[in-house]
């Protein structure tokens, strides 16, 4: 096979990958209509237990250099480049102030912008895709309640050609499945919050799956992966998985959740300390169980499992 033929095959494929996306994407505008938001009513309090447990503060604040809280310009290093944060307080003009709930909606749950561009999955929507409508509108009413800030952030700088934002049509085509979870009818409510939390907005998979050179999962999902571009190693979280867990009560992992201390006194560091200050701690005890009851459940039922 002479060399043109193969470029154009190649050619081709990403063609038919682009028009894919582009009808995925689309499908999912008639799916959920503009119309469906407005009778959605968020509630601040709910909505302050979904933010600590999505991590949204960790990754929008600059905390380094005393920045103000949600108004961005924190630098994330990863092996693609350096991504800098947006500004997701209500300010109208640099931050996310003049957006609505299907605005909101779309970005964090599709990751699309406003005037339909496509975001970078370092803006974890591959986790939040699996988040229910309700929870979504509450955590907005939450925002809506952070003092505005009027902070103008920076742009990304990341290596070709992961700076060609287009190119994630192509992306999402590929490693983007969006659509909320279905409960379990079969499975306890705590387990079916625990599994809702873990791969919805808590994205621990995020961290604890392992990642294939373009970014994708890869692997047996939260069997371990690596983070960052120091490429800090990141443990299993799921009980079927050699070491780690394992030995971990359900109160044990509660407890490391909570407190970020684990069973053998020492305390959680890297990432995942500010997981646990910023996120876990603040969540109702009943959530950290039913976190701990779905990650523990693997290895009680390795073959029925499937996530
Ligand atoms: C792991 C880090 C991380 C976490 C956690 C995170 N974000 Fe982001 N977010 C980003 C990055 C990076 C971008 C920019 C993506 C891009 O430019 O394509 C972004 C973009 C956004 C945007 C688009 C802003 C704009 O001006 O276009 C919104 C809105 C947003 N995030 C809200 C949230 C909310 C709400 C949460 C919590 C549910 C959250 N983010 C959690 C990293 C994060
Ligand atoms: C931003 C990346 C990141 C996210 C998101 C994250 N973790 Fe972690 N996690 C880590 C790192 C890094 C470690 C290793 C910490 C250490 O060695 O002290 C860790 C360690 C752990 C451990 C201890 C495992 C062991 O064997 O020591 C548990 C349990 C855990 N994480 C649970 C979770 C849960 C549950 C979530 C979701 C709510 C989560 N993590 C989200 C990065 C992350």
């Amino acid at each position: 096979m002479s060399l043109s033929i193969y470029n154009r095959s190649i050619g081709l494929i990403i063609i038919g990958l682009v028009i894919g996306a582009v009808l995925v994407a689309s499908s999912w505008e008639t799916e959920h209509g503009e119309s469906g938001f407005v009778a959605l009513e968020g509630n601040v309090q709910r909505g302050a237990v979904v933010f600590r447990m999505a991590g949204c503060y960790i990754c929008h604040t600059d905390s380094e250099n005393g920045g103000v809280a949600l108004a961005g310009g924190r630098e994330l290093e990863t092996p693609f480049g350096t991504f800098v944060t947006p500004n997701i307080t209500p300010d109208p003009r640099t931050g996310i102030g003049a957006w609505s709930l299907y605005d909101f909606w779309n970005a964090v749950v599709n990751g699309v912008t406003p005037d339909g561009r496509d975001y970078y999955p370092s803006f974890p929507y591959t986790s939040y895709t699996k988040m229910t409508l309700q929870d979504i509108a509450d955590l907005k009413a939450y925002l809506d309640t952070v003092p505005p800030k009027e902070n103008v952030v920076g742009d990304h700088a990341l290596q070709f050609p992961f700076s060609v934002r287009p190119g994630l049509a192509v992306w999402k085509f590929l490693f983007f499945e969006p659509g909320e979870l279905t409960p379990d009818p079969k499975r306890t409510d705590d387990w079916n919050r625990g599994r809702y939390l873990v791969n919805g907005p808590g994205h621990c998979g995020e961290c604890h799956t392992g990642r294939n050179f373009l970014g994708g999962y890869t692997g047996k999902p939260l069997a371990g992966g690596a983070v960052g571009a120091s490429d800090e190693r990141v443990p299993p979280i799921r009980g079927d998985v050699e070491g780690a867990i394992q030995d971990w009560s359900v109160s044990d992992i509660q407890f490391a959740l909570e407190t970020g201390i684990k069973p053998d006194g020492d305390v959680f560091g890297g990432d995942m300390a500010a997981i646990v200050e910023e996120g876990t701690s603040h969540l109702p005890a009943a959530d950290l169980t039913a976190i701990a009851i779905y990650l523990k459940s693997f290895q009680q039922d390795i073959a029925e499992h499937s996530e």
